[in-house]
């Protein structure tokens, strides 16, 4: 089960975690060079929380693939950048595609009227996305710039936006009530109990998932294969 929805800026690490994952050459391809761990980490600690926007595919709580809307600063402030990643066994599924709609349903939403892509001349895949949304390209030399022009927001794209939301919605509701590995492999709890406490002590949030029930390993006077709610329990 995936959900595809934006990141809320304090999830920014489930982004990291996503780039570190990258594989070599997609990470080069990425960030149009070779870069070490610290520099992605220290990418994604500088940005800015206010200008960005990641649209992000998650599976079982890890980001899988991800588009990064960066606006430009002003007087440039109608424009963004984006950079599109898919974790390698994801691709070739229609996730990139996906992403980019989204983003770039967001940027049309919010006025934006250009998008930019960079990547090396050698990206196939990505020049062949860029090419898909009408990208304007214009070769650098070793890197070919791709730009999709915007029309105004109208009814349609904004109520595309909130189908959008609405499907993520959701997809977080469902995700919440997905089994626990021990009940996916057909343990059957033997009682279900909800504490109180979890509410208070995290929110109900267990791993991002909020409410989500799982088995936990008995303590002395407990019943085995108990499903409780939280942590706290
Ligand atoms: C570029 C990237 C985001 C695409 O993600 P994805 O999920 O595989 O994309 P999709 O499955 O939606 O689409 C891939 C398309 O490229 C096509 N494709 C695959 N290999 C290709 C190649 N070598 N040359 C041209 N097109 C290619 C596929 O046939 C597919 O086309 P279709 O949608 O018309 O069927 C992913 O490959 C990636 O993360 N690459 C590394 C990071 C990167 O290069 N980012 C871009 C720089 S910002």
């Amino acid at each position: 089960m995936h959900v595809i929805r934006t990141l809320l800026p304090t999830e920014f690490g489930l982004l990291r975690a996503h780039l570190l994952r990258l594989d070599p050459e997609d990470r080069r391809r990425r960030f149009a060079g070779q870069i070490g761990d610290d520099a992605v980490a220290a990418y994604v600690a500088a940005l800015d929380r206010f200008r960005s926007t990641v649209v992000a595919w998650i599976e079982d709580g890890q980001v899988r693939g991800a588009a990064e809307l960066l606006r430009f600063r002003a007087p440039a402030g109608t424009r963004a950048e984006l950079a599109v990643t898919v974790e390698r066994a994801w691709q070739d599924r229609g996730i990139g595609s996906e992403l980019m709609r989204r983003a770039l349903t967001i940027a049309r939403n919010r006025g934006l009227d250009q998008v930019l892509m960079v990547c090396l001349a050698e990206n196939g895949r990505m020049r062949h996305l860029a090419d898909k949304f009408h990208g304007r390209m214009i070769d650098t030399g070793g890197e070919v710039e791709a730009s999709v022009p915007l029309l105004a927001p109208d009814a349609w794209s904004l109520w595309q936006e909130a189908i959008d939301q609405g499907a993520a919605a959701i997809g977080e509701a469902l995700e919440q009530w997905k089994p626990s590995p021990a009940a996916a492999k057909g343990v059957r709890p033997a009682q279900a109990r909800v504490d109180p406490r979890a509410e208070h002590l995290d929110g109900g949030r267990i791993g991002g998932r909020r409410g989500a029930l799982r088995t936990t390993t008995p303590r002395a006077g407990e019943r085995p294969g108990r499903c409780v709610r939280g942590r706290a329990a």
